[in-house]
């Protein structure tokens, strides 16, 4: 399957592509490089799979079987290093969902819990629609890349904050986390009792010569950990909300497995489940493809920028499929340059959703076939020179 094949998600409806359209009249051919999907069909092993559950037609209560966790286990055994025992998972419509309980089953009411921004808007939210107070790590800015600020981390901790949501590798940011960054962070948590809640979910796009260590590689030596992982992002299931936590510690497993169970809030959806257990079993060449397909698109950009914007600094991509871009030469506010890039029939996320100091940056999703992104950028150039045109 190529990736580059042309393909329309229109009239699907796709938050992507259909949503904007109902909220006002909009240029037709709208180019969207924004909400965190792909824009090709996923692998032809998932696919099939639920092809076939579909001919079978029941869709009635489902449960998920020893056979799908002994698959999640081998795909993270083979991929990420580390073995999860059945015992450990148990499943959610989704990871902010996911997050959203495990703040509830450990965080009480009023402690603290760190976000590390820019992050992830729904972060923001979270925490306190969990009833807990909000604490802002923020990291550091070298520039072209970004890297945790230990020492005020270690300051939330002792204060007493309670958890950190950590997200590994980083939307916006592109991190992918080394493993003396981890073993620090770990160390930390432990120092001050705090549950590390790992957000995984991009970790299957780990670019170039970057390498991924999940936080259940330190499972054994600290068990406050929590991951939370999904074929969602890999395998463009995102719609079919399915998501896995992963929890080791027994008190903190009783804790959420209580609150999931009291709130009638398990996943056990039968087309989720088939196509996630297909994935796990038969997507690793497919996700190779895909990821390669990645890389050879952010090369695309950086050298889109480098030659035609110049002025922009792409920051480094380790991992996602998500560019971010610094665009203060224009001066002009995120959203202003993200409504203004609408009628040039692009869309892109404005980076002050990802906090309010990011108001330079835009968030461009390179998940596409090229000759997209490529059109997606020439807009954004044409944008860019008429500004400058017009202040000549
Ligand atoms: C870091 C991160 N976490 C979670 C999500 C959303 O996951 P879900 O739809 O499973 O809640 C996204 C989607 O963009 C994301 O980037």
């Amino acid at each position: 399957m190529s990736f580059n094949r042309k393909f329309s998600r229109k009239n699907t409806r796709s938050y992507k592509w259909d949503l904007p359209r109902l909220t006002g009249p909009r240029p037709d051919d709208i180019i969207a490089l924004s909400v965190a999907d792909s824009d090709y069909p996923t692998a032809p092993v998932v696919r099939r799979a639920l092809e076939k559950r579909v001919r079978h037609g029941a869709f009635g209560y489902t449960y998920i079987d020893e056979d799908f966790y002994r698959a999640t286990a081998d795909w993270s055994e083979r991929r990420y290093g580390y073995r999860p025992e059945p015992g450990w998972m148990f499943s959610t419509p989704g990871v902010v969902n996911a997050i959203y309980w495990t703040i509830r089953a450990c965080v009480a009411p009023g402690e603290a819990v760190v976000i590390q921004p820019p992050i992830y808007h729904p972060f923001y939210r979270v925490v306190p629609d969990a009833g807990a107070t909000l604490a802002l790590n923020v990291l550091r800015d070298t520039g072209k890349s970004y890297e945790i600020d230990f020492s005020d981390l270690e300051k939330k901790f002792r204060s007493g904050a309670k958890m950190l949501i950590f997200c590994s590798p980083h939307n916006p940011a592109g991190r992918v986390w080394s493993r003396a960054e981890l073993e620090r962070l770990v160390g930390l948590a432990r120092k001050y009792d705090v549950i590390l809640a790992s957000d995984e979910i991009h970790c299957d796009f780990i670019l170039f010569e970057n390498r991924f260590t999940s936080l259940g590689s330190f499972f054994s030596e600290y068990q406050k950990i929590v991951v939370f992982i999904a074929p969602s992002k890999t395998f463009n299931l995102a719609g079919l909300r399915f998501s896995l936590i992963i929890a080791p510690d027994a008190d903190i497993r009783r804790r959420i497995e209580e609150k999931l169970d009291r709130n009638y809030a398990g996943a056990a959806n039968p087309l989720s489940i088939e196509a996630a257990r297909a994935a796990y079993e038969r997507g690793d060449s497919w996700l190779a493809r895909q990821r390669a397909h990645i890389e050879e698109n952010v090369r695309f950009l950086e050298a889109y920028f480098r030659e035609n914007i110049p002025e922009a600094i792409v920051y480094r991509a380790e991992g996602t499929y998500l560019a971010w871009v610094k665009m203060a030469f224009l001066n002009r506010p995120a959203e202003r340059m993200t409504e203004e890039l609408i009628d040039y029939g692009l869309a892109v996320n404005p980076g002050s959703i990802y906090g309010d100091a990011y108001g330079d940056f835009i968030r461009i999703n390179v998940a596409c076939p090229l000759p997209r992104l490529e059109e997606g950028l020439r807009r954004l150039c044409r944008y860019v020179a008429d500004i400058k045109r017009s202040r000549l």
